[in-house]
């Protein structure tokens, strides 16, 4: 499985160097579960962890270092080791309007870097609303210019509507949704959206969810902890 921890605008470094160092004794050698843990940018930092506790960042501009007022580049993330970034977040296309074409340049360049790429996409309500044809579409267009034989790539499906609002999709809606990219593209997929301690393993153990994309639910360290203890034999 794959455990991921989104942070969001929340941790100071203190609480962040607690949660990883916590949440690092508590995996044991034999916790097969992959765990990315992304915390907000002033929080990025050289941590000790084991092998399959992996630090990431939310977001970086597609540039070594230069003149981007509030971003950050990949000579600051080269500065800790970090390889690996999330792109495509619903809250950087919706909120921070970031383009498809911003998104698709990000990619290319943190591609050629070598970095794991957790690759966000999901539908908001209005299309939702419109049945799995439609949803399907929208989803496709968010993967268009990403080349998805990178090896490198972990998708993440995560509907608008459930993000952050305690709706989760429906147990056939991840199933029948996840079914069909996966068919499409043959990578790691997570689901996102309200993932919580009460409905992360019946998700997890679907058969075409690699793992989860937790925002929320795993800001309390315990709580991930669970998390990850829940569902390392699925
Ligand atoms: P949530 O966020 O778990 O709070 O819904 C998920 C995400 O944004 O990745």
């Amino acid at each position: 499985m794959i455990i991921a921890s989104n942070f969001k605008t929340n941790h100071t470094r203190k609480l962040t160097k607690d949660f990883i160092t916590t949440v690092n004794k508590s995996l044991t050698t034999n916790t097969k579960s992959e765990v990315y843990i992304f915390p907000s940018s002033t929080a990025l930092d050289t941590y000790e962890t084991q092998d399959n506790l992996i630090i990431g960042t939310q977001n970086a501009y597609p540039i070594q270092s230069g003149s981007f007022t509030g971003e950050i580049g990949s000579a600051q993330l080269d500065e800790f080791d970090i390889k690996t970034i999330l792109i495509g977040h619903s809250e950087r296309r919706h909120i921070l309007k970031e383009s498809q074409e911003s998104i698709v340049n990000k990619y290319k360049f943190y591609m050629n870097l070598g970095f794991t790429i957790i690759y966000c996409i999901g539908e908001p309500l209005k299309i939702k609303e419109q049945g799995i044809n439609k949803i399907l579409e929208y989803l496709y267009v968010q993967l268009e210019g990403i080349d998805t034989s990178y090896e490198n790539l972990i998708l993440a499906y995560e509907p608008v509507w459930a993000i952050g609002t305690g709706v989760t999709a429906t147990i056939e809606d991840i199933n029948n949704i996840h079914d069909v990219i996966k068919e499409k593209i043959d990578k790691p997929l997570l689901y996102g959206g309200s993932v919580k301690l009460s409905n992360v393993e019946e998700i997890c153990s679907l058969k075409n969810v690699d793992g989860a994309l937790i925002g929320t639910a795993s800001w309390n360290k315990d709580d991930f902890i669970k998390i990850i203890e829940i569902t390392k034999e699925l």
